[in-house]
């Protein structure tokens, strides 16, 4: 029984990275809504429920102890979850096709239409249905023919809300929207859902960062938006490798460009590659849609940003090989990070992965260590084969290597105590930071050999 009644039921169904912060922050903004969110995942349920959250997000936890057991709740019961909600956000994963047509390419949406049909098989009232998951775009109207084919056509509404929250900085982000995104069918009862949805943000977001738009829209909206900002990446990238070439520095370099404001100083960071649940997905979604469609050349320019983020990996893999005498077999690394990127557990996508089995493959011993994503580490490199360690402290992880390459820009790693590690390493000592974050010739001159992204290599070797 509930203590007391509430104005709203919202529903979420899917308590992954985008749901679970989603409905943690909409339900601490918005006390007079029950807000539950449900998964079939008994497991991360049972997480969620517990002090220790299944995803490490910080400011995560202040908000859901705010209001869990208040107005959030995590529970494993769909159908009753649907029963009783008047708003249903659909936040379940759309990971990329691995068999069959559009395989490596298009989302797989088999978890995505079994919810659907779930949805249409539980509701006996009227419901809005609001995709949170990245679709690809026209999937609101796949769900408006699967939700109308049931006995009860009329009493839904689609809406499209994607989600624009960045792992690591999830809360400010919902906390503070740049924008929120609606788009609806922009028939009378489309336009009807769409206010509701608006009044639901209007709890903390300034009216004029709510925007509207048609369905399509928006669902494309988000799909190119990470497209931009992960070709942002890619350009920056590609210029790092010319810039290792050539006598230009890729910080001065970003800075001058970015200081126009046309182009903006932000996510002109070089580094080993980009990472992320979101990136590749979304641009193999709208290659796939491009090609779908014909547009082969637009197509081509889209999948050249993942080329890139591909070739940035393997050459810092063949970096590494090649300034290490061209042979690692035997060699000890310590894999600095993880994690897709700092203040995330999250490994899904990591540049890390892609490092840590090239090193394997040429026969490194390679140590990793992370503050957050050991288990996810473990977990993803579980079929790699050779020499593998899980070491959560970086002094340990470091002992007796040869080199160290900095994989995540974890704040810790900026000021671990060099000197010590330095001391305890194989000479000579090597150090390969993949994301600029280390004083350089602070490094060099403790007697590393220091290989940046983009910029001059600093070495004791010399060039007889
Ligand atoms: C991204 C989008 O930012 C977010 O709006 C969307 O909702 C989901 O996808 P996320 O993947 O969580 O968020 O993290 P983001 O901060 O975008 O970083 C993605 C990757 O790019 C990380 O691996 C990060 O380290 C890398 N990156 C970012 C760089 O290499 N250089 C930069 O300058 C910025
Ligand atoms: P994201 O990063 O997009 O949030 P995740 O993979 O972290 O994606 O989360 C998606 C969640 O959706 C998972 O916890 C998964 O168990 C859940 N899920 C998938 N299908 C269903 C379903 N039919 N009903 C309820 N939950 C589901």
């Amino acid at each position: 029984m509930e203590k007391r009644e509430f104005d709203k039921k919202i529903l979420c169904i899917g308590a992954g990275y985008v749901g679970g912060p989603t409905m943690a922050v909409i339900a601490h903004k918005c006390p007079q809504y029950k807000v539950t969110i449900v998964d079939i995942n008994a497991n991360r349920i049972a997480q969620w429920n517990s002090d220790k959250l299944p995803i490490y997000e910080p400011g995560l936890d202040d908000v859901v102890k705010a209001a869990r057991g208040k107005n959030l709740f995590f529970d494993t019961d769909v159908k009753k979850g649907i029963e009783e909600s008047d708003i249903i956000f659909v936040s379940v994963n759309t990971p990329t096709k691995t068999f069959g047509a559009g395989a490596g390419m298009a989302a797989d949406l088999q978890y995505w239409e079994k919810t659907a049909r779930e949805i249409r098989e539980y509701s006996q009232s009227p419901k809005i249905i609001v995709e949170k998951s990245t679709l690809p775009v026209k999937t609101a109207q796949a769900m408006k023919r699967i939700l109308m084919a049931g006995d009860n056509p009329g009493q839904f509404e689609v809406l499209s809300n994607p989600e624009f929250l960045a792992e690591g900085t999830a809360i400010s982000d919902l906390e503070n929207p740049d924008r929120v995104l609606i788009g609806s069918m922009e028939t009378k009862s489309g336009l009807k859902a769409r206010q509701e949805l608006v009044d639901v943000y209007k709890n903390w977001v300034p009216e004029n960062k709510i925007i509207t738009t048609n369905l399509w829209s928006s669902e494309l909206s988000k799909l190119v938006s990470n497209a931009f900002l992960a070709q942002k990446i890619s350009s920056i990238n590609a210029i790092s490798a010319l810039c290792e070439k050539t006598d230009a520095n890729i910080s001065e370099v970003a800075g001058a460009v970015g200081m126009d404001s046309r182009l903006g100083n932000k996510f002109l960071n070089a580094s080993v590659g980009f990472g992320g649940s979101c990136f590749k997905k979304d641009i193999l979604n709208l290659v796939y849609l491009c090609r779908y469609y014909g547009l082969d050349t637009v197509a081509d320019y889209w999948e050249g940003v993942l080329k890139i983020n591909d070739y940035q990996k393997e050459r810092f893999v063949m970096n590494m090989l090649g300034n290490m005498f061209n042979t690692l077999a035997g060699k000890k690394i310590c894999i600095l990070g993880f994690a897709f990127k700092a203040n995330t557990g999250d490994t899904r996508e990591s540049p890390a992965i892609y490092v840590a089995r090239r090193l394997l493959e040429e026969r490194a011993v390679v140590n990793i260590s992370d503050p957050q994503a050991l288990e996810n580490a473990e977990n993803d490199l579980k079929d790699a084969e050779g020499s593998i360690f899980f070491i959560k402290n970086p002094y340990e992880a470091a002992k007796g290597c040869d080199a160290i390459a900095v994989m995540t820009e974890w704040d810790i790693y900026k000021s671990l105590d060099y000197e010590n590690i330095y001391k305890s390493m194989s000479k000579p000592a090597f150090l390969f930071d993949g994301r600029n974050i280390l004083h350089h010739n602070k490094m060099y001159e403790i007697g590393f050999n220091v290989f940046p992204i983009g910029k001059a290599s600093l070495t004791h070797f010399s060039n007889e």
